[in-house]
C-alpha cells in the first residue's frame, strides 16, 4: 500500500552520517518547515483556505470540497527524509479537520485524507525508511534502544520510539534490538501493547496484597542495621578510615536503585 518508489544502491550506505562529499554530490539538505511553508502556501494552501472560506455555508460545497481534499495528490520527486510530504499531510489534515468541524460541528469523523495521495522518490534508502516511518508506517514502535549522540560527554540515555497514528492499519512494525545498542530487526505486527509487544493489552498493575493465601509481606527492601552502617556518606566514609585504616576492608558499597539512578554513593 505504499505509495512512496524508493530507489537505492546508488548512493554509498553511510553508517552514521553523510559525509559532505555525498552530501553535495546528492544534494542531500534537507528543507526547514519554515521554508516548506513559504513554498506551499503560495502553491496550493493559499488557494484552498480560501475557498473554503467562500463555502463555510453551504454543508453540500462543503462536502463537496471535502472529497475533493481526498483526491489530491503530491509528488516530491528527490524526497529525502519526506520532510517537505510530511507538513503537506499535517496540513491538509488539519484543513480537512476544520471542513468536517463545519459540516458536523458536533460529529468527530473519521480524517479521510490518506497517505496514498503522497508520492515520493529518494536514492537514500535510509532516508526513505525515515519517509515511510513519518508518513506510512506511523504504526511502529522501537524497543529500547541507546540514544547516541554526537556531543562530547552526553548523558547516557536509553529510549523508545512509539509512532502513532490517527487510522487504524493492519499492517504495524515492532523494531528489536537482540543486542543493546545493535541494528534494529523489524518484526511485522498485527497490533502493539503498551510494553510494545505484539499481544493484547495485559496490564500489570501495583498491588499491595498478595495474590494467593501467603504471608503478607511487610517490609520492603530495606537496611535492618538502624543507618548505623548503611548511612555512611563517602566522606564519612573517607574521615573514619583515615582515623581507623584498619577498618577500610569492611566497608562495602550499598546502593537502592534510586541511588544507582541519582549517583548516590554509601
Ligand atoms: C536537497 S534534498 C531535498 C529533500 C526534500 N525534498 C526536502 O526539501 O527536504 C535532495 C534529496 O534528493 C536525493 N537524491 C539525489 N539524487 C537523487 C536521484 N537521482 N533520485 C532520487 N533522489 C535523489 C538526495 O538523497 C536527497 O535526499
Amino acid at each position: 500500500m505504499t505509495s512512496l518508489t524508493v530507489y537505492h544502491g546508488r548512493m554509498p550506505r553511510r553508517p552514521h552520517s553523510v559525509d559532505s562529499k555525498t552530501r553535495r554530490q546528492f544534494g542531500v539538505h534537507y528543507t526547514s518547515e519554515v521554508n516548506i511553508k513559504k513554498l506551499i502556501g503560495p502553491l496550493f494552501l493559499d488557494d484552498l483556505r480560501a475557498e473554503f472560506a467562500g463555502i463555510k455555508d453551504s454543508r453540500d460545497l462543503l462536502r463537496d470540497f471535502h472529497r475533493k481534499l481526498c483526491t489530491l495528490t503530491f509528488f516530491d520527486p528527490a524526497c529525502g527524509r519526506g520532510d517537505f510530504l510530511v507538513v503537506v499531510l499535517r496540513e491538509l489534515r488539519l484543513l480537512e479537520r476544520e471542513v468536517l468541524g463545519a459540516i458536523e460541528p458536533e460529529a468527530r469523523p473519521e480524517s479521510r485524507v490518506s497517505v496514498d495521495q503522497f508520492f515520493g522518490i529518494e536514492i537514500d534508502a535510509d532516508a526513505a525508511r525515515a519517509v515511510r516511518e513519518a508518513l506510512l508506517l506511523i504504526h511502529f514502535a522501537h524497543r529500547t534502544f541507546p540514544w547516541s549522540s554526537e556531543v562530547e560527554g552526553a548523558a547516557a540515555v536509553h529510549c523508545v520510539i512509539i509512532g502513532l497514528g490517527a487510522q487504524e492499519v493492519s499492517h504495524k512494525t515492532i523494531y528489536e534490538y537482540a543486542k543493546i545498542g545493535g541494528e534494529p530487526r523489524a518484526i511485522a505486527a498485527s497490533r502493539i501493547n503498551p510494553y510494545l509487544v505484539d499481544a493484547d493489552d495485559v496490564l500489570i498493575s501495583r498491588r499491595a496484597k498478595p495474590l494467593c493465601d501467603v504471608p503478607v509481606l511487610w517490609e520492603g527492601v530495606h537496611a535492618l542495621d538502624t543507618g548505623i552502617l548503611s548511612s555512611f556518606t563517602e566522606d564519612e566514609r573517607r574521615a573514619f578510615v583515615a582515623r581507623e585504616p584498619q577498618a577500610r576492608r569492611w566497608f562495602r558499597e550499598c546502593l537502592t536503585g534510586s541511588d544507582l539512578i541519582h549517583g548516590v554513593k554509601r
